[in-house]
């Protein structure tokens, strides 16, 4: 794929081999472009002014949400609620629906690859209403124990989380299976942590069959602050406000109040109508290319660079096989400490994220403490991977002679 020229950061330094995406992907132009030209010619305050230019302004968030919401699935584009990003739509959705359905001695059950967002929420909201928190193990292969999942469902069951992607492992979820296993076994929501699914598959959401998934923007190639929570209508109806405000009401008596219809009931304040109108250009952008040639082309990377990787020896990689991941690559070289790796790669031009990944639980179960990772997107090609192996192998060599 040649798509590195759409991206003016990547185009303007050709040494650079960016491997983060799934911390935040780079921004097409025509991202860049749309938000300048919102701003240029139709910015005002959404939803305040009766002139024309806020008008048009509203007009545009109106625009901007269908066209996410059509990216992602979903037919009722007022069911798309904006927000910050994945965590924000989490902690909307955990603070909002335990407060009015979780009670002391129900269970919330996650998984034990959850990024801190879908996993400390929850962890949380048990706390808080006296529910148990339960912690759906993994496979040797880094897959959800559906088997374990299947026996830890019941009648007091009354929430399901996970990752539709591993954001540590990049292992894929099977989100349908998971959310219909639920469904046959119990009443709860199943709810899906999409940060690193909608930026790289197909969501679907309308058929996927869970009730709540989650998304940010800045993961797929949209602007940071932006990204949002889609929902079951019945159930955003029935949840409570979480956050309070301008926009959010209906009428505000001195001793109540009384809210607005979806989505404002959830959008308190003046909102990132800007990130909305570049996030709308993101998804266009990616539609434009094809959701499933964006998950073939970074599975075919994640195929090679693994391959170069294990036969450099050394390395230990984390997950399952490449046809089971998306674009994400965790491994460890002997003796070489992740944070050192991600260092000596930097001063080779390459970009990868060392650490937990803020997916500690997961970490404990790797048995290390920190893992380096590289992710792929639309972007990259083989060059990359060339050049991420070339300083492995250099690392490697540096700190004990492991590798040859
Ligand atoms: N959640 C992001 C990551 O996995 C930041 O890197």
């Amino acid at each position: 794929m040649a798509y590195r020229s759409d991206f003016p950061l990547l185009a303007a330094n050709p040494g650079l081999h960016y491997l983060d995406s799934a911390a935040s992907a780079q921004k097409p132009k025509a991202v860049l472009d749309a938000v300048r030209n919102y701003y240029e010619t139709s910015y005002a305050n959404p939803h305040r002014g009766a002139y024309a230019l806020s008008v048009d302004a509203t007009e545009r968030y109106h625009l901007a949400r269908s066209r996410i919401a059509k990216f992602l699935g979903v037919a009722d584009s007022d069911t798309l609620i904006f927000a910050r990003g994945t965590t924000e739509a989490l902690n909307l959705l955990a603070s909002s629906y335990s407060r009015s359905n979780i009670r002391s001695g129900d269970e919330i059950v996650v998984t034990a690859m959850e990024h801190h967002s879908n996993f400390v929420t929850w962890q949380q909201a048990a706390l808080t209403t006296g529910a148990h928190f339960r912690i759906c193990e993994m496979t040797a292969d880094g897959h959800v124990d559906l088997d374990m999942l299947a026996g830890m469902l019941g009648p007091r069951t009354r929430v399901v989380a996970f990752g539709h992607v591993s954001n540590a492992l990049g292992t894929v979820n099977p989100v349908a299976e998971i959310a219909k296993l639920v469904r046959e076994r119990c009443d709860a929501l199943v709810v899906c942590d999409g940060a690193q699914g909608a930026p790289h598959i197909r969501v679907g959401f309308d058929a996927l069959g869970v009730d709540a998934y989650a998304f940010s923007g800045h993961k797929m190639g949209g602007p940071m602050g932006i990204g949002g929570l889609v929902a079951r209508r019945e159930l955003l109806e029935a949840m409570p406000p979480y956050h309070f405000g301008g926009d959010m009401i209906e009428f505000v008596h001195d001793e109540t109040s009384t809210w607005a219809p979806l989505p404002y009931k959830f959008e308190a304040g003046t909102p990132n109508s800007a990130g909305a109108v570049g996030l709308a250009a993101a998804v266009e952008y990616l539609d434009a290319i094809g959701m499933d040639r964006v998950q073939t082309h970074e599975q075919q990377l994640v195929a090679i660079a693994q391959q170069r990787l294990e036969e450099l020896g050394g390395v230990t990689i984390y997950g399952p096989p490449p046809a089971q991941r998306s674009g994400v690559l965790s491994f460890n070289v002997t003796d070489v400490h992740a944070h050192d790796l991600a260092t000596i790669l930097d001063s080779t031009g390459v970009c990868i994220r060392s650490g937990h990944h803020c997916a500690q639980p997961l970490m404990r179960r790797l048995g290390v403490s920190s893992t380096a990772r590289a992710s792929f997107y639309i972007y990259n090609d083989e060059s990359d991977v060339d050049a991420l192996v070339a300083g492995v192998r250099q690392a490697a060599s540096l700190f004990a002679g492991s590798i040859a």
